[in-house]
């Protein structure tokens, strides 16, 4: 079993939701937990305190370690004083779960750009705000487990989610980074794509247009219980806990699968290295920088591309 005892772990946004359901399992399975929650609307308008006490009450009846924060991570004050309630209460963070997030869906025309700051700082800084509060503490131990909430709106695209889908493939650019920087000192950063039927899905839902809801009700059946939020826990807490040696990656959860979603590169068109490849070049091998033949190639950082281009060894999926 994986134990999360002598553990202390802040998730984001555990009010309710995918969240809550992280907290819980690790609260079962000895964590100490900082149920970080703003207590506000989907959209993260408004705020109470409310969420995070109910959860943490929750969790205490069933004989668990938490303690209640309702600051925002979208403020980098918030989010010291998230950490250093974590250190307060249990004098260590060995995991975080940026789960936090709000949700403003239009289609792209009538998109306002303050819809998409708001969706930026809740899902894009709130991340970054958070997981730089507990990096030095997690450097000090030498161990740390980061988990970064991303979505497939962002990495696949979804019509009327510009402003939530871009902050959500910020948080995936954020990721990259954090776990090249992390690795050396047991900091392990992964990426997850959730799906459940939580209220933020619910209301996704409730403003897709008639033909997509007709598009998608004949399968939507035949996913059984698949959509219920608990599909999700297996993943976020692996990748939160000590069992989870593998950092830079990015799973996707839905329906009861999880898969490994990654930004590779086809083998692509090397053209001359001394000199610099005109627009008729591009048009002329366009088919080859678009297919994949042998493989893909899965850069981790520029000189890993760069290894590609000189064609020296590279990573092969
Ligand atoms: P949810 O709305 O139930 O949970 C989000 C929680 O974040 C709420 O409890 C909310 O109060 C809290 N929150 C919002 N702004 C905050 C802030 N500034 N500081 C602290 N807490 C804040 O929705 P759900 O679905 O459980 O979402 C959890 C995460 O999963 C989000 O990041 C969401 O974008 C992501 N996600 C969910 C999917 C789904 O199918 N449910 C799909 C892909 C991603």
């Amino acid at each position: 079993m994986i134990s999360f005892e002598n553990r202390v772990v802040i998730v984001t946004g555990a009010g309710g939701g995918l969240g809550r359901c992280y907290a819980l399992d690790i609260a079962r399975r000895g964590g100490a937990v900082v149920v970080n929650d703003l207590g506000g609307s989907v959209e993260g308008t408004g705020g109470s305190s409310e969420m995070a006490n109910q959860m943490v009450a929750e969790i205490r009846a069933l004989g668990g370690r938490a303690i209640a924060s309702a600051d925002s991570v979208a403020s980098e004050a918030g989010a010291k004083c998230i950490a250093e309630a974590a250190m307060d209460n249990f004098g260590r963070i060995d995991g975080l779960i940026n789960n936090a997030g709000n949700m403003r869906n239009a289609p792209f025309e009538d998109s306002r750009l303050e819809d998409l700051e708001a969706q930026i700082a809740v899902h894009l800084v709130g991340s970054y705000n958070i997981t730089k509060a507990v990096w030095r503490q997690m450097k000090t131990q030498g161990y740390g487990r980061v988990v970064f909430t991303t979505s497939s709106a962002g990495l696949f695209g979804n019509p009327t989610q510009s402003g939530y889908g871009a902050a959500k493939a910020g948080v995936t650019g954020l990721m990259n980074v954090v776990a090249n920087e992390g690795q050396a000192f047991g900091i392990l950063c992964n990426g997850l794509m959730p799906n459940g039927m939580s209220r933020m899905a619910r209301r996704a839902a409730e403003g897709m247009d008639l033909s997509k809801q007709q598009e998608k009700a004949p399968f939507m059946a035949e996913l059984g219980n698949a959509m219920d939020l608990e599909f999700n826990t297996g993943i976020a807490v692996y990748l939160a806990s000590e069992s989870c040696h593998t950092t830079h990656g990015i799973y996707s959860s839905c329906a009861g699968r999880i898969a490994r979603v990654f930004i590779g590169a086809t083998e692509g068109w090397q053209g001359s290295r001394q000199e610099p490849a005109t627009a008729e070049d591009m048009a002329a091998n366009f088919d080859q920088i678009l297919v994949l033949r042998r493989g893909i190639l899965l850069p981790m950082t520029p000189i890993d591309e760069h290894r590609i281009a000189i064609t020296k060894p590279a990573p092969l999926a």
